[in-house]
């Protein structure tokens, strides 16, 4: 089988209920940083790593991700005859070949595993890539474009990861790791969410993944694991045991955890901080509110 990967399925199905009320009516993935929502960074990321196929995993309520890749031809016209040139190029991020792009429904959450699984007709019988969008990660090389180097020497399935603080190993896959090359890892355990008390390691898993096929059986046959999920990570971890081929992939960059508060916040500031039309003022306000003690606005984001 070769280790080419054109696929990617962008898993969108969740409440996002750590946004609520905003997530009531706007998908997580379509909340912007700055002016550019999560799932374009996603795609854009994709694009750098090769792929070109795009299947995404929705739920009801999601049909505004549908809509930013669609064309808008009203809008499009007004642009144009407004001569505005900028908006018109700025548009173009979002165009997508006729038929890259395909929408699955997963009609009941029940986890990471399942919504994957739910893709599993469109994925075929090749080696595809999973993107979580709400995990931003800023890097030189794209990070999914690092793994699918790394990818294409070994096979296999792989996921990236990073440290993270030990008192926060609760949130996240958690990685035993048997032996190190270069940036890839051998992995000889995956545990989701396990006590500080129980981790193997303080190295976690982030939300990208280039799994095999075999991952698609190995969900077949799931049943609900931590959370009372059909976890993704239980479908890996199979995989260790019947062909141990998982790998670990240490990317370079710095991700930001956009499916939580602080992370978006964070993300928010850095990625305002990076936009040369932005900075000046930005950077002047930042100082004088910090200087200022950061003074408590009347209104209140509760
Ligand atoms: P999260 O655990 O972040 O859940 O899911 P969430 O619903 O997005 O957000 P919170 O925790 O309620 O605030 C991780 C990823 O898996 C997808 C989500 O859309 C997100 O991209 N997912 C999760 C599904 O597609 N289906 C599921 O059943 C669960």
């Amino acid at each position: 089988m070769t280790n080419r990967v054109t696929k990617a399925v962008l898993p969108v199905a969740g409440f996002g209920t750590r946004f609520l009320p905003a997530t009531k009516s706007v998908p997580k993935e379509i909340m912007p940083l700055v002016d550019r929502p999560l799932v374009q960074y996603a795609i854009d990321e994709a694009r750098a790593a090769g792929i070109t196929e795009f299947i995404f995993v929705t739920s009801r309520g999601k049909s505004a991700l549908e809509d930013y890749f669609d064309s808008a031809p009203e809008l499009e016209k007004a642009l144009h005859d407004g001569k505005k040139h900028h908006l018109i190029e700025a548009l173009k991020q979002t165009d997508m070949d006729s038929g890259a792009v395909a929408y699955i429904r997963q009609q009941e959450r029940r986890g990471l595993g399942h919504a994957v699984w739910c893709a599993r007709r469109l994925i075929g019988d090749e080696p595809f890539a999973v993107i979580l969008p709400d995990d931003v990660i800023d890097a030189d090389k794209p990070c999914l474009q690092q793994m699918v180097e790394a990818y294409a020497e070994h096979g296999g399935n792989m996921v990236a990861a990073m440290e993270v603080e030990h008192s926060r190993v609760s949130s996240y896959g958690i990685l035993d790791v048997k032996s190190e090359s270069g940036a890839s890892m051998k992995v000889q355990g995956m545990v989701e969410k396990p006590q500080p008390e129980d981790a193997p390691s303080d190295l976690a898993v982030i939300g990208r993944y280039i799994l095999s096929p075999q991952i698609l059986r190995n969900l077949d046959t799931m049943d609900s694991g931590a959370g009372g999920e059909i976890q993704l990570t239980d479908a890996i971890a199979a995989e260790i045991e019947k062909n141990d081929n998982v790998y670990a992939y240490r990317f370079q960059g710095r991700r930001f955890d956009c499916g939580s508060k602080s992370g978006y916040l964070q993300a928010t500031v850095a990625f305002g901080m990076a936009r040369d039309d932005l900075r000046p003022e930005f950077v002047e306000f930042l100082r004088s509110y910090l200087e200022n003690d950061a003074p408590k606005p009347a209104i209140r984001a509760v």
